[in-house]
């Protein structure tokens, strides 16, 4: 069956790392009228193109900042006020849904099949209020390149204290021109030399390790739908007993490694849960988290464009009719459906292209 979170029943989140757990409030507030309106895509043939972060000019900026503090400064309980939108991430997250039909079993967007198609909608959203906002419908928000030699630092423009993009729960020690590691979010890399000695890398050394990273999540392991988006998913799976089910968890390439490690990268070192993006449930609340997933979601339509028969999305029915709820820029509930989000240009959006060096890089 296709997985869909029950709104009714949506309570506290669980946040558990190894070394300590917490429950925290996440839920939406509550429905004005008990509406829930399906999603149709906009209307229209304008495109918006996100524009890659190192690269927006100051009226760029400017728009974005501008939206970005409106959207901090709405009431609290404004489902689009940025704390509210943080709390989606933690809701859909840290298990404050069940499943519809199936009341012990908690939604989790993360590592399975749901991991694109939910950061697609859920940043979607995010981009139309900041529009909204500002009465600008055609805004497009900008995308973390680090997928590229030119972007793999954390994006200037999200580093200005007295900007609304920047949060103060980040690695400092992390902060331009530290080159992030696409491998494991550690700032340093060390190797091993014949004599067992250790070196760090240099950070030319490290952009081009990044590369091959690239190449073998983006190209080389993910052949396959299941090798890039990740596992089967379904509605009421609990264990590898139940047939058909997911095993295990298991994120795709992209989610497991650049993903993960980018996380990582610009979470604080404070444990135990390294808020704001070194957790799930903190880390919507850090601006660069919406870049990030921009990134994330750019790699998604730039894996549909690279050779190979397997390499398409699913097909399959309880993928296709999953689906999640959002507030839109109106404040109005939608359910929208995984096959509604397929294609980025139907939602009216893609990416500012960019140079794609790894596809160049193979090990
Ligand atoms: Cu929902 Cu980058 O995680």
């Amino acid at each position: 069956d296709p997985i869909e979170p029950d709104l009714s029943s949506c309570g506290e989140s669980t946040v558990d790392t190894s070394k300590a757990c917490m429950n925290v409030p996440c839920c939406p507030p509550k429905l004005k009228d008990s509406k829930i309106i399906d999603f149709e895509p906009p209307l229209g043939c304008k495109i918006r193109y996100r524009p890659a972060a190192h690269l927006v000019d100051r009226d760029y900026l400017y728009k974005f900042e501008s939206a970005m503090e409106r959207m901090k400064a709405l009431p609290v309980d404004d489902p689009r006020n940025f704390m509210q939108q943080a709390n989606i991430h933690c809701a859909y997250c840290n298990g404050a849904y069940s499943q519809v039909g199936f009341p012990d079993q908690k939604l989790e967007v993360h590592y399975s099949w749901l991991f694109f198609p939910f950061h697609r909608m859920y940043l979607y959203f995010f981009e139309r209020i900041l529009g909204k906002l500002i009465g600008d419908p055609d805004f497009a928000m900008p995308f973390w390149n680090w997928d590229s030699p030119c972007g793999m630092t954390m994006p200037q423009i999200y580093l200005d204290p007295y900007s609304p993009l920047y949060d103060e729960n980040r690695n400092l020690e992390h902060q331009p021109d530290v080159v992030v590691n696409l491998n494991d979010g550690k700032s340093v890399v060390k190797q091993k030399k014949k004599n067992d000695d250790f070196y760090e890398l240099t950070k030319r050394e490290q952009r081009n390790r990044n590369l091959y990273v690239m190449y073998q999540q983006m190209v080389r392991s993910s052949k396959t739908a299941s090798c890039f988006h990740g596992a089967v998913y379904r509605a009421g799976c609990v264990s590898e007993t139940d047939i058909g089910c997911t095993p295990e968890p298991r994120g795709g390439t992209l989610e497991n490694g650049a993903h993960l490690a980018v996380h990582k990268f610009v979470g604080a070192k404070n444990p135990p849960y390294n808020e704001d993006m070194g957790n799930f449930y903190s880390a919507g609340r850090d601006p660069l988290f919406y870049a990030h997933h921009g990134n994330v979601d750019r790699m998604w339509n730039i894996w549909k464009t690279l050779p190979g028969k397997k390499r398409r999305d699913f097909d399959e029915k309880d993928w296709l009719n999953s689906s999640f709820l959002f507030y839109d820029e109106n404040a109005n509930m939608v359910r929208v459906k995984v096959r509604d989000c397929l294609d980025s240009k139907t939602l009216g959006y893609d990416y500012q292209s960019v140079d794609i060096p790894w596809l160049r890089s193979k090990p």
